[in-house]
């Protein structure tokens, strides 16, 4: 079972992504536990203080080093982790590769920066990653947290069927995946494709491929780089 224990300051914002539909299935299915940890459970002090002003002045608070470094060392005695991961902006852009490579570890810890983000020397003694979502800042780092729980949760063997398999998504291949349609065969005088009511399994795979490699050469040339 893989664990994923997270440190923020704000658990209320992870309540709820982690308990519907694949992932809590996942939970269930004992394929993979998620604990979410108050980081003031380890405040310098009885206000629950975890962050300071930042040296050298300027607008913004920084998280302290002492609750993080005493929130880590107690959890790693429990278990150690595989990687410590920090979700801020200046991190390496996620991506499926990243993900992929995520669902294959044991445990992780992953840390939420808030203000102006952690004492650069949690990062140097404790972070072994650091992980962006995108270029654009977020109020804090918990929905990116969130976002790489769910992309590596469900990524995790035996936590999709055959209906909800990760072979056909977008990305993992480098394509972005196929157009899809359901019934009727005829919306709006919007027709299905004729390959696809035909019945011809190699016919299709061919289709899509071809649909896929447009799409991507289309709306993703970068993808066709690497
Ligand atoms: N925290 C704030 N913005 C973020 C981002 N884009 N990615 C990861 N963590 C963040």
């Amino acid at each position: 079972m893989m664990k994923i224990d997270i440190l923020t300051v704000l658990p209320e914002l992870l309540e709820s992504p982690f308990t519907h539909s694949i992932m809590k299935r996942a939970q269930e299915k004992g394929l993979l536990q998620i604990r979410v940890h108050q980081l003031r459970k380890w405040a310098v002090n009885k206000y629950g203080m975890v962050d300071d002003y930042q040296y050298g002045g300027g607008a913004g608070m920084v998280m302290m080093c002492e609750p993080l470094a005493n929130a880590i060392d107690e959890l790693q005695q429990e278990q150690p982790y595989d990687e410590i991961i920090y979700m801020t902006p200046d991190g390496k852009p996620f991506d499926q590769r990243t993900a992929n490579g995520l669902s294959l570890k044991g445990n992780l810890l992953i840390i939420c920066g808030h203000y102006k983000g952690i004492d650069e020397r949690i990062r140097q003694l404790y972070v072994t990653r650091e992980i962006s979502i995108g270029d654009y800042v977020l109020s804090g780092g918990e929905l990116a947290a969130a976002v790489v729980v769910d992309a590596i949760g469900r990524l995790l063997p035996g936590v999709l069927n055959d209906e909800t398999s990760a072979l056909t998504d977008s990305f993992q291949d480098n394509l972005l995946a196929p157009p899809v349609y359901t019934r009727p065969a005829d919306f709006r005088g919007e027709k299905v494709p004729d390959i696809l009511l035909q019945g011809d399994p190699k016919k299709v795979d061919d289709w899509r491929h071809e649909q896929s490699l447009q799409r991507t050469r289309d709306r993703r040339p970068d993808l066709l780089d690497d």
